[in-house]
C-alpha cells in the first residue's frame, strides 16, 4: 500500500482519481483549496487538507506526511479564460506546479503523475496525434501545461524524480456508480453545456461552426471517459513505484466523434430534441483532434473501457438525475 497526495483531489477529474486510488487499495491524501473542487466530492476514507498550492509552507507540511507519490491535478483549465487572464494561469499552473515539485524535492518524494493536456500539441499536423507530434500550443492554457512538462523533465534529471505526464484529450462523463456527487460548477465544455440546454438552464446549444471539412461539418474530438482517465493514473503511479522511467503519455480513445454525433447521442439518452443553433466557428478550434493511445497501451497496459459515446453521455445524464 502506498500513500498518494492528490493535489486537486476534490475536483472533477481529481475526485475520480481518488476513488480509483482507494479502490486499488492505496491511501489518498487530498490537498485542495476548494476553489473549484467541492467538499461533496471528498471520500471519508481519504485524509483531507484544505490548502492552496501557492501556500508553500502548507504544501510542504502536507508532503511531509510520509507521502510516496503525488498526483497533480490542481490546475485551471478554461482555455478561453487563459487567453484573457494569462496571469491567473501563469501563477496557478506554473508557479503552483513548481511549488509542488519543490516541496517534493525538499521532502524526498520521488514520483509524480501530472495532469497534462492535448492542448500542448496545438493544431494537429497529422492524425491520430501521437506523443512525437510537434508541440505548438495555440492557447496560453496549453502553454502552461507544456511549460510544466518541461520543468518535470529537468527536475527528473536534476532531482532524481520520475514522472508521468498524462495528456488528456476531451475528458467527459461521471462515475457510473454514483460515488462522485459534485457536478462541475460553471462547466465550459460541450457535454455539460448540452445537459444544461436539455434541462432548460440554457436557452439553446450554440454549435461553433458547421462548415468544417469533417464528415458532417462539425468538429471532431476524442472523448475519453473520466473513469478511464482515473484508471490510467493508478496504473502510472504503480509503474513509477515499480521503478519505471519517466514518460509522456496520451490518454484518448483513437475514436473521433463530431459535435453533431454527441448531440444525437444526448438526444437519444435524454429522450428529447435539443434546441440547437449553428453559430460562427470558435477561434482556435482544430477541425479534428484524435489521439493515438498506442503508447498508453504499451507502457501502462491501459485501454479505455468506454468506447461508445452514448454510454459516456448516459453517465453524465445519470449524474444530473442523482439530485
Ligand atoms: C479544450 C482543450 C483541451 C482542454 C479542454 C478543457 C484544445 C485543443 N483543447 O478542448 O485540451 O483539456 O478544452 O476545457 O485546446 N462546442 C460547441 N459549443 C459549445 C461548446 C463546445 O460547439 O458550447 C464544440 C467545440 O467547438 C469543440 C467541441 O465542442 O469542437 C468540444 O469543445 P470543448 O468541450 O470546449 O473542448 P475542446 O475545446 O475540444
Amino acid at each position: 500500500m502506498v500513500k498518494i497526495l492528490v493535489a486537486g483531489g476534490a475536483g472533477y477529474i481529481g475526485s475520480h482519481v481518488v476513488k480509483a486510488i482507494l479502490k486499488a487499495g492505496h491511501q489518498a491524501v487530498v490537498y485542495d483549496d476548494l476553489s473549484s473542487g467541492q467538499r461533496i466530492n471528498l471520500f471519508p476514507q481519504a485524509e483531507f487538507i484544505q490548502g492552496d498550492i501557492l501556500d508553500y509552507a502548507a504544501l510542504k507540511e502536507a508532503m511531509s506526511r510520509n507521502i510516496d507519490a503525488v498526483v497533480h491535478l490542481a490546475g485551471k483549465k478554461a482555455v478561453g479564460e487563459s487567453m484573457l487572464v494569462p496571469e491567473k494561469y501563469a501563477v496557478n499552473n506554473i508557479t503552483g506546479a513548481l511549488n509542488i515539485i519543490n516541496a517534493m524535492a525538499e521532502c524526498g518524494v520521488k514520483h509524480i503523475v501530472f495532469s497534462s493536456s492535448a492542448a500542448v500539441y496545438g493544431m494537429p499536423e497529422y492524425l491520430p496525434v501521437d506523443e512525437k507530434h510537434p508541440l505548438n500550443p495555440i492557447n496560453y492554457y496549453g502553454f502552461t501545461k507544456l511549460e510544466f512538462e518541461r520543468n518535470l523533465e529537468w527536475y527528473s534529471r536534476l532531482k532524481d524524480f520520475s514522472y508521468m505526464a498524462l495528456r488528456y484529450f476531451n475528458a467527459v462523463g461521471y462515475d457510473a456508480e454514483g460515488d462522485i456527487r459534485g457536478k462541475e460548477l460553471n462547466p465550459q465544455n460541450l457535454l455539460p453545456i448540452i445537459i444544461e440546454a436539455a434541462t432548460g438552464k440554457r436557452e439553446c446549444l450554440n454549435v461553433f461552426g458547421n462548415d468544417y471539412e469533417t464528415r458532417d461539418g462539425t468538429c471532431v474530438r476524442d472523448y475519453v471517459h473520466v473513469t478511464d482517465l482515473a484508471k490510467a493514473h493508478v496504473m502510472a503511479l504503480e509503474k513509477l513505484m515499480d521503478g519505471a522511467k519517466s514518460e509522456v503519455i496520451n490518454l484518448g480513445t483513437n475514436t473521433g466523434t463530431t459535435v453533431k454525433e454527441v448531440i444525437q447521442a444526448a438526444e437519444k439518452v435524454i429522450g428529447k430534441k435539443l434546441n440547437v443553433k449553428y453559430v460562427e466557428r470558435r477561434p482556435g478550434d482544430p477541425a479534428e483532434l484524435v489521439a493515438s493511445y498506442d503508447k498508453a497501451k504499451k507502457v501502462l497496459g491501459w485501454e479505455p473501457d468506454y468506447k461508445n459515446i452514448e454510454d459516456i453521455v448516459r453517465t453524465t445524464w445519470n449524474m444530473e438525475n442523482l439530485g
